[in-house]
C-alpha cells in the first residue's frame, strides 16, 4: 500500500512515493515559492498528481513547520512561515482525490527515525530537529505524542532563559533562539566579532561580505576552532535542554536531525557533556543514547507518508 509524503521545507519541498516498509518508490523535489501560501498549495497538488502517476497512493501526508491541530488539518501557527489559521488540508483535499492529512515536520522525521531509522529499537525516544527553527518528537511508549489539542511536543518553544531572546512563536528566551542553526550563525558571527578563536570566521565573513550556514558548516568540517567553539556553545544549549526532557520524558535515545546535525559527532560530544553535567540524579540515572538521525534528508517525507498512511487505516 503506497502513501505520499511530501516535506514542505524553508528552501525545497520534497516529495515522495513511500511503500508500507518506509521504503521511497519515487521522488520529486522542487523549489519553496517564496510569498503566499498559495503557491505552495499549488506545488504542493502538482507534486502529488506527479507522483500519483501509476502509483494508486491511499493518503498523502504533508509536513510542515509550525503548532498542527489535532484533526491534522489546520496550521494554527508557523513561527518562520506566515501562516496563520490555515486550513491547509480543506484546501489541499478540493483539489486531491486521496484523504490528506497535515503533519508537524519534526513529528514526522521523528516517526520515520522512530519506524525505519535511529530509533528503531527503543520504544520511548525524543526526536529534535537543528534546522532554521528547532523541532521536537516525542515517541513514549511507542506512540507518537501529540498533547490534547495536537500541538504537543513543539519543543523548540520551551523557554531557557528568561526574559531572553525574542522568538518567531511570540514568546521570549525559547531554545530555538540557542539551539537552531540560526542560533549557530549568530553565535559564529558574536566570536568573529570578538577575533581571537574568531579569526578565521572573521576573515570569511570580511571576504564574503556575510557568513551564511554553508560557511561554517565548512569551517566546522575543516576543524576550525572558531566555528567549532560556536558548535560547542549550541551544543551545550542543546545537552542542558535534554537534560530537562529527560526528567520529564525519560528516554532511551536522543536523535538529532537537521542540517547542523550532519557535524554529527562534533555535536554530540558536547550535548552529552551538558547533559551530563545538567542531569538531575546524576550518576543514579541511566544513560540514554545520543544519536544523529539516520535517514537525513528522508525522514520528513517517509514519516508523513507513514503516519497517513497509518491514520487512513484508523478511518
Ligand atoms: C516550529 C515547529 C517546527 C520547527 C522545525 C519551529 O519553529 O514551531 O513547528 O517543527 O520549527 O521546523
Ligand atoms: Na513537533
Ligand atoms: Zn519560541
Amino acid at each position: 500500500m503506497h502513501a505520499i509524503g511530501i516535506d514542505i521545507g524553508g528552501t525545497k519541498i520534497a516529495g515522495a512515493v513511500v511503500d508500507e516498509f518506509g521504503t521511497i518508490v519515487r521522488e520529486d523535489r522542487r523549489p519553496t515559492p517564496a510569498g503566499q501560501a498559495g503557491l505552495i498549495e499549488d506545488v504542493v497538488v502538482s507534486m502529488v498528481e506527479r507522483l500519483s502517476e501509476g502509483s494508486d497512493p491511499v493518503a498523502v501526508g504533508v509536513a510542515a513547520a509550525g503548532f498542527i491541530d489535532s484533526s491534522q488539518s489546520t496550521v494554527y501557527y508557523a513561527p518562520n512561515i506566515n501562516w496563520r489559521n490555515e486550513p491547509f488540508r480543506a484546501k489541499l483535499e478540493a483539489r486531491i482525490d486521496v484523504p490528506v492529512i497535515i503533519e508537524n515536520d519534526a513529528n514526522a522525521a521523528g516517526w520515520a527515525e522512530f519506524r525505519y531509522g535511529a530509533g528503531r529499537l527503543v520504544s520511548d525516544m525524543l526526536m529534535l530537529t537543528i534546522g532554521t527553527g528547532v523541532g521536537g518528537a516525542i515517541v513514549a511508549g511507542d506512540r507518537l505524542f501529540r498533547g490534547g489539542f495536537g500541538a504537543g511536543a513543539e519543543i523548540g518553544h520551551m523557554r531557557v532563559v528568561p526574559e531572553g531572546l525574542p522568538c518567531g512563536c511570540g514568546a521570549h528566551g525559547c531554545i530555538e533562539q540557542y539551539g537552531s542553526g540560526r542560533a549557530l550563525l549568530r553565535m559564529a558571527n558574536e566570536l568573529a566579532d570578538a577575533r581571537g578563536i574568531g579569526q578565521v570566521l572573521a576573515d570569511v565573513r570580511a571576504e564574503k561580505g556575510e557568513l551564511t550556514g554553508t560557511d561554517v558548516g565548512d569551517l566546522i568540517q575543516a576543524g576550525d576552532a572558531g566555528a567549532l567553539a560556536a558548535l560547542r556553545q549550541l551544543g551545550t544549549w542543546l545537552g542542558q535542554a535534554c537534560a530537562s526532557f529527560g526528567a520529564v520524558l525519560d528516554p532511551q535515545l536522543f536523535v538529532f536531525g537537521g542540517g547542523v546535525a550532519q557535524s554529527g559527532e562534533q555535536l554530540l560530544e558536547p550535548i552529552r557533556h551538558a547533559y551530563l553535567e545538567n542531569l538531575p540524579a546524576r550518576g543514579y540515572h541511566p544513560e540514554p543514547e545520543f544519536a544523529i538521525a539516520e535517514l537525513v534528508n528522508d525522514a520528513g517525507v517517509v514519516g508523513a507518508a507513514d503516519l497517513a498512511r497509518i491514520r487512513y487505516q484508523e478511518l
